[in-house]
């Protein structure tokens, strides 16, 4: 049995991101379904900005924090339990303003973690989330996957390399403000896409 955790981070519910990542879990509940699934709703819930008070927690080492520390870094070691203890994490990306939405940035500082979720080492930063895949459903208006205006795809591949999730496959769904019939078959070779990684 796998854990699937899905990351909602649409500014709406029924946003088109949050639509496909909904999309892929069914698809994938069907195919298997004693998984755990796990929803992390960045929607309805989102994660707050880093503060200084989040940043000392996360600097000083846990026997030493008092109780404001201690509270200042329980969302992040939540957040971290929970990304630890997934297999396969879906994550719905519409793109924003030329770049992630930010609550997911939000939702990243809280888990890159020295020592917990990276270390450096004379070789450079390692990655501690180890044997996880990862899959993007991103949905766009206009069309960047390819281009130097894809601000997303490298962003995403660094931050999940740098914790060590470097299985990571992406599913597009471009054009979407291009008129209806690019939208149709944007969704659908999308819809097309997820089938098939799910059905194997
Ligand atoms: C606030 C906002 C900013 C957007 N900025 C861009 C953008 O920079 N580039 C783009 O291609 N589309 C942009 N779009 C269009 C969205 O990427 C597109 O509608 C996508 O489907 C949104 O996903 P969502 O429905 O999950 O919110 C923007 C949409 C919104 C609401």
């Amino acid at each position: 049995m796998n854990t699937l955790l899905q990351i909602n981070t649409s500014a709406r519910a029924a946003g088109h991101a949050n639509r496909l990542a909904h999309e892929f879990v069914d698809a994938w509940r069907a195919r298997h379904p004693a998984d755990r699934i796990v929803v992390r709703d960045l929607t309805t819930a989102p994660v707050p900005h880093l503060t200084e008070t989040t940043l000392n927690a996360f600097f000083t080492p846990p026997e030493q924090r008092d109780e404001a520390l201690q509270a200042a870094a329980r969302l992040s070691d939540e957040l971290i339990a929970e990304i630890q203890g997934a297999d396969v994490i879906v994550i719905g990306v519409p793109m924003y303003n030329f770049g992630i939405p930010s609550t997911l940035k939000a939702y990243f500082d809280h888990i890159a973690r020295a020592g917990i979720t990276f270390r450096y080492t004379a070789n450079g930063p390692e990655g501690l989330l180890q044997g996880k895949r990862a899959i993007i459903l991103a949905a766009r208006g206009g069309i960047y996957s390819g281009t130097p205006k894809d601000t997303q795809t490298g962003y995403l591949r660094d931050f999940l390399g740098f914790i060590g999730i470097t299985d990571v496959t992406f599913v597009y769904a471009e054009g979407l403000a291009m008129g209806e019939e690019r939208f149709a078959e944007a969704d659908e070779a999308a819809r097309r896409q997820i089938h098939a990684l799910t059905s194997g």
